[in-house]
């Protein structure tokens, strides 16, 4: 039974009453700082790591997706333990490039440094699992579609087969569609069907027939064309490679799939050393919004260099001036092998300056189309500018040649490119059209063209 000592003890003298218990033996009881609580607390699997691997890690270390190791599991994680706190630590894992601070991008896979701290706490401390009670219930994967079930799907009409060896093979597949009116594109997903051989898709739109008569000209599935597609798009719709995710353009917003346009998958194929098939497709989910507004693309590009064998930071510059005010909704650095660091700077009118992106440890394995949480405003005259880095030495790793060669712009692997896609709010045309001006320029048309 509990009794109230000191209350009763001070009742009584304040009533004028004596003290029936004047003194009483505690046990004492310590004072727990926060800090020293939570330091004492373990870090368990159960409690705090397994919600940072649902949400963080699992999306692509799960079977069937592109990273080689499944983390769903206490076991799984136990197991690579040693290899996660290491790649967390460099940020290596989860993959995202652009640097903290320079674009506020949705779907950012970047850990806290707190997040950080608690895992390699637990790795320093045995890994324990902790009380599977406090396991929170498995994430659930959309396998199918992860924005929801596609308003089309447009799938390769047959199974490729890859052979085992060789060159890379660029190639084109024809998919017809049938909208009697122009339609608009607010988000695409791309699902390879097979991750082993398949290196990039790009979704290009023809509306000339030209891709037709090529497949049709081609023994084969679909047609061969090295880097391009052997025709002058009409638009495109995104992309995919290794870590993409299907991001959204803005409500009332979309890319323009013009009636009766052809979709071309433009497949990156690998050899993987034995045979592979692959059939991939696309969801396209489509504005539904009467009259939105397009988004075009508009290239920033420098296809002019030359970057000396040897060289370790060659710089390359392109430029692009809006035309008018734009909102850009998304951008898309693209470099090769030789790549090391990319800043895209917006210089406003006014003289302030705003970073578009930067990545500073280039990859070409991790590419992706950065979408903006809420449109960036460029006033019309801004000039943007893309400071390219390339190391051409030989202490690059991903050099492609050894030695080194002087190197030039090229649709291969082992050329370079210097592109930036911006996605920009408006409709085509109008003051937009540019040129390949030497060493800079940069254009618009229509969606995305060349
Ligand atoms: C977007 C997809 C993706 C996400 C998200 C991701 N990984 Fe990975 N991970 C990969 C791929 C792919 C590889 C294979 C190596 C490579 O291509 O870089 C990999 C490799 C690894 C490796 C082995 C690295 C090595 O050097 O061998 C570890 C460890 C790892 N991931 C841990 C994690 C952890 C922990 C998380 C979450 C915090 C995570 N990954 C999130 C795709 C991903």
């Amino acid at each position: 039974m509990r009794e109230h000592y000191l209350k009763n003890a001070l009742d009584a003298v304040l009533g004028g009453k004596t003290v029936k218990v004047a003194a009483a033996e505690t046990f004492g009881c310590t004072i727990r700082f926060r800090e020293e609580a939570a330091a004492e607390a373990p870090i368990t699997y159960a409690k705090h790591i397994a919600p940072i691997m649902q949400e963080y890690c699992q999306p692509c270390h799960r079977p069937g997706e592109v990273a080689p190791f499944s983390l769903l599991s206490y076991r799984d994680a136990f197991t690579w333990r040693k290899e996660i706190a290491k790649v967390v630590e460099a940020r290596q894992m989860p993959p995202w490039k652009p640097v903290k601070g320079h674009g506020e991008f949705q779907g950012e896979r970047r850990l806290t440094d707190e997040q950080i701290g608690m895992i390699l706490k637990w790795v320093e401390t045995g890994a324990p699992m902790g009380a599977p009670n406090d396991l929170p219930p498995p994430k659930q994967f959309n396998n199918d579609w992860a924005l929801g079930e596609p308003d089309i799907i447009a799938e390769m009409p047959v199974e490729y087969e890859v052979g085992p060896t060789g060159d890379d093979e660029y190639r084109h597949f024809v998919i017809p569609t049938n909208f009697d009116q122009d339609v608009f594109v607010r988000a695409i997903d791309i699902q390879p069907g097979n991750r082993n051989p398949v290196h990039h898709v790009i979704v290009f739109l023809d509306t000339t027939g030209a891709a037709r008569r090529l497949d049709a000209a081609d023994p084969k599935p679909g047609y061969e064309a090295f880097g391009w597609p052997g025709f002058v798009p009409a638009g495109m719709l995104g992309g995919w490679a290794p870590g993409f995710s299907p991001s959204v353009l803005p409500d009332g917003t979309g890319y323009r799939l013009p009636k009766g346009a052809d979709i071309v998958l433009q497949i990156h194929y690998y050899r993987t050393g034995k045979p592979e098939k692959d059939r991939t497709r696309v969801g396209i989910y489509l504005e539904k919004k009467p009259n939105p507004q397009p988004v075009g693309i508009a290239w920033l590009i420098n296809p002019l260099f030359r970057i000396p064998a040897g060289a370790e930071r060659h710089e390359v510059r392109a430029y692009w001036v809006a035309p008018r005010d734009v909102d850009v909704v998304a951008i898309t650095p693209h470099m090769h092998l030789l790549g090391r660091e990319m800043k895209v700077e917006a210089e406003l009118p006014d003289g302030t300056k705003k970073t578009l992106v930067w990545i500073n440890d280039w990859d070409f394995k991790w590419q992706d189309t950065y979408h903006y949480k809420t449109p960036v405003k460029l006033p019309r005259g801004t000039r943007v500018v893309v400071y390219a880095y390339y190391d051409n030495s030989e202490k690059n790793p991903n050099n492609p040649h050894k030695p080194p060669i002087d190197v030039t712009w090229g649709e291969r692997t082992s050329d370079e490119m210097c592109l930036v896609f911006l996605h920009v709010v408006g409709e085509e045309g109008t003051g937009f059209r540019g040129g390949r001006r030497g060493g800079g320029g940069g254009f618009f048309r229509r969606s995305a063209n060349p």
